[in-house]
């Protein structure tokens, strides 16, 4: 991390509504200033475009359904009226130690963690000025550096302005328990002291377990949602050295529903994968439609492409270097390295760009099953390739469309070696196809901008499917305990 781009970042959190404590330099009051015009010209465009796309007859229709592209809007008749499919939900405010403060934390002292630097505006990142399409256009402000473990903070934000938020637990049928678990565990990896490293844990099960809400249903209808892989919270005697605490092990979460970017694929029973962030975080469902057909439009120029790196000397000869060979020697491959190449990996531009430029992603698992860059590859529309069924489809239910085939391409271990080949083979119908099916996933895999105004957000992202499959799960739930709430 460089200083400049600590300063960087550090001017941009200046401008995160809830963390503005830190002093200003002139430098960063110009910066500032400059920040504040180009937003307010932005906001002006904005709603431009707004009246544009939505004239104000059909200002009736709130639900517009962005998928496929084929924009059709349905009446409702309340802009901010809670989806039925969504159950109320409550968020539990529990103390600040348990999120804001890590927060704070990673804020006042970026070199902590990984993840640090990188939670500025709450927890999007550096906003990207520079990757609309074109000079003019509005979207701009959408377009974030964001981590890919910011799932937690991005849900919780958005959670909190939710319309089927209610501040009343009787109305609830759902309980949310907003711990920033994966930045308290970034943070925390290298603490070789067990009882230290589970302390918080520990304490939030054990408040928990106080309240009359959470054992009314023994936990079961509470719900915690995970910017890392679970495994990182499932430490057990077996496995010692396997993650950093043993949150999910607790009895009380047990009882719990759990939200991860990577569920354990064989004892996860209460586990459920939701997106990794990418970079968009619209507002409005004219701008996912907009980006859709900007992706339609593109024309491809290579098979496929690949980004990423080997980890470690121990990856040499694995999957994922046989994969990067493989691309580095064709020229219908595009590769990115991110290992002699990190700024690039980290530069939304580049990735985004190599990937709209290939029909085909290539998603070799690394240190766990799933990657972000499976979301980077829907955003771009690039067909993912798997090589596992856990880097996806064993993952995401809630979001994936029944037919893996219908979106992506899984390749066995003995085709490994000509992935090329395999690829090449697929006749370009079906690649128009699949791709269209991609493409139209993105509404669902994306985190609306937390600030979305509700009346204008227009379509589910990823937070509202993520409460619909919550909502199926606690009514059924509710239902074979015979609850009269289950209606
Ligand atoms: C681990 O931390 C706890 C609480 O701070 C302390 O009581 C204990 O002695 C520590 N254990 C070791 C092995 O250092
Ligand atoms: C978990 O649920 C079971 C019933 O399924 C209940 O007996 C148990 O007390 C619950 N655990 C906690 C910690 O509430
Ligand atoms: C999905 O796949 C099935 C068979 O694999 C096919 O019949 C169907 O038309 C596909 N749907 C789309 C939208 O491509
Ligand atoms: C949200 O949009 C509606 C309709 O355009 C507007 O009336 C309302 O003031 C907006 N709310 C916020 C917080 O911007």
């Amino acid at each position: 991390m460089s200083s400049m781009a600590k300063d960087k970042e550090k001017s941009f959190l200046l401008f995160s509504s809830s963390f503005s404590y830190r002093e200003v330099k002139p430098s960063s009051l110009l910066r500032r200033f400059r920040f504040v015009v180009f937003v307010v010209l932005c906001y002006v465009l904005w709603l431009r475009l707004l009246f544009f796309t939505f004239p104000p007859e059909s200002s009736s229709s709130s639900e517009r359904s962005v998928a496929g592209g084929h924009r059709h809007c349905r009446l409702s008749r309340s802009l901010d009226a809670c989806h039925p499919d969504i159950a109320p939900f409550y968020i539990h405010s529990i103390h600040p130690r348990f999120n804001a403060a890590l927060m704070q934390r990673c804020l006042a002292r970026p070199a902590s963690c990984d993840v640090c630097p990188h939670v500025g505006h709450r927890g999007l990142g550096r906003p990207l000025l520079r990757l609309p399409l074109r000079a003019d256009d509005v979207v701009g402000t959408s377009w974030y550096a964001t981590h890919p473990l910011a799932a937690e903070m991005l849900f919780h934000h958005r959670a909190e302005r939710h319309p089927c938020r209610t501040t009343d637990p009787e109305a609830a049928l759902l309980f949310y328990v907003p711990f920033y678990a994966g930045l308290h565990a970034a943070a925390n990896f290298r603490q070789k002291n067990h009882t230290r490293g589970d302390a918080l844990a520990v304490d939030l099960a054990a408040h928990l377990s106080s309240l009359p809400s959470f054992r009314r249903h023994g936990g079961r209808d509470h719900f915690l949602t995970l910017g890392h892989a679970s495994w990182n919270f499932m430490r057990s005697p077996a496995y010692p050295d396997l993650g950093t605490n043993r949150l999910l092990l607790l009895p009380e979460v047990a009882n719990m529903t759990v939200l991860t970017v990577e569920r354990h694929p064989w004892e996860g029973h209460n586990q459920f994968g939701i997106p990794y962030p990418s970079y968009f975080h619209p507002r409005t469902a004219a701008e996912v439609a907009e980006w859709q057909a900007e992706l339609r439009r593109l024309r491809r120029t290579h098979l496929s492409a690949f980004v990423g790196g080997l980890r470690s000397d121990e990856d040499k000869g694995s999957i994922r270097s046989t994969i990067m060979n493989q691309c580095w020697k064709s020229s219908r491959c595009i590769p990115v390295d991110c290992e002699a190449a990190r700024h690039e990996c980290g530069d939304p531009d580049r990735v985004l760009d190599v990937m709209r430029r290939a029909d085909f992603c290539l998603q070799p698992p690394g240190e766990s099953f799933t990657r972000r860059s499976t979301f980077d590859a829907v955003l771009a529309g690039c067909i993912p390739v798997f090589f596992s069924e856990h880097a996806a489809y064993t993952q995401y239910e809630w979001y994936l469309p029944g037919r893996p085939e219908n979106w992506s391409v899984l390749l066995q271990r003995d085709r490994w070696d000509r992935v090329e080949e395999e690829l090449a083979r697929i006749p370009r119908a079906e690649v128009e196809r699949m791709r269209e099916t991609v493409i139209a996933l993105i509404p669902r895999m994306t985190y609306a901008h937390p600030e979305a105004n509700r009346s204008e957000l227009g379509f589910h992202d990823a937070v509202d499917v993520a409460l619909v499959g919550l909502t199926r799960r606690i009514r059924a739930s509710l239902r074979r305990e015979g609850g009269v709430k289950a209606t």
